[in-house]
């Protein structure tokens, strides 16, 4: 089937984020499958499937694969939480990512440090049409916020995932050097994305993602995420996700 006529999966990291969307949901209807709930239905009558990746590049990775063969996701989005490492990428802004890679990814010396052995690629690019509906999203759906006076701005590169929580200023500036010192600059970090690029990768579906700055993975990184994924990400997440399906249901 044309992967435009398959459903649009949409995947939130935690169940704060995925409430809003399940609220809007037409025709809704879950089904549990590999321990996951998985919501199917319609969003300004575009079909879609909601599901939450669960935490880590493992988990998110088997939602990703159960989405595509069990509920024929067409394409994946994912709406998220990240820690900003880029400079003036501030708490309340929002990243785009436009390729991913592995942070924690190293099979050297059998394969260059950060490549996806068999792969010959170090970092997977997202859907440069859906990416770019994304940023429009996010421009048109945050209009009017701010985050502690000041507006959201929507930033767009690399982003750095790995099975880390990384609240740490001097952890955070090694992970950043090292990365760079590879010829990667990543804006972000967070738990899920590269995973679900390399599904997407691998089963030739379109993928992107935007990310929410929680923190800045310094040593307060995990002080106030709880109240932040309630009072703020989600209400972003809601806002994005609405004007991104609407813009594709055109
Ligand atoms: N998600 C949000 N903040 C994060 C951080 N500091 N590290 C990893 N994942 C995150």
């Amino acid at each position: 089937m044309n992967p435009l006529q398959r459903p649009l999966a949409i995947l939130s990291a935690l169940a704060e984020e995925q409430a809003g969307l399940v609220e809007q949901l037409q025709d809704a209807h879950c089904v549990t499958h590999a321990g996951r709930d998985f919501w199917q239905g319609y969003l300004a009558g575009l079909p879609v499937v909601l599901a939450l990746s669960r935490i880590g590049k493992v988990a998110a990775a088997t939602t990703s694969v159960a989405l595509i063969e069990r509920f024929g996701a067409g394409s994946i989005v994912f709406a998220g939480v990240a820690g900003g490492v880029g400079s003036g990428v501030q708490v309340g802004d929002v990243v785009v990512g436009t390729a991913y890679v592995q942070h924690d990814m190293d099979a050297s010396p059998l394969f260059p440090r950060y490549q996806i052995p068999l792969t010959g690629q170090t970092a997977f690019a997202a859907d440069a049409a859906l990416a770019r509906a994304l940023v429009f999203a996010c421009v048109v759906g945050l209009q009017g916020l701010r985050h502690d006076g000041r507006a959201p701005l929507v930033h767009q590169g690399l982003v750095a995932s790995g099975d880390r929580f990384v609240s740490g200023q001097d952890e955070m500036r090694n992970l950043v050097e090292a990365l760079r010192s590879h010829g990667h600059e990543p804006l972000a970090v967070e738990m899920e994305g590269a995973a679900v690029a390399q599904v997407c990768h691998d089963y030739g579906l379109p993928f992107a993602a935007v990310r929410t700055i929680s923190d800045r993975a310094d040593d307060t990184a995990h002080v106030d995420f709880p109240v932040f994924v309630r009072d703020v990400a989600s209400v972003y997440a809601r806002r994005i996700i609405t004007e991104l399906v609407r813009a594709l249901a055109g």
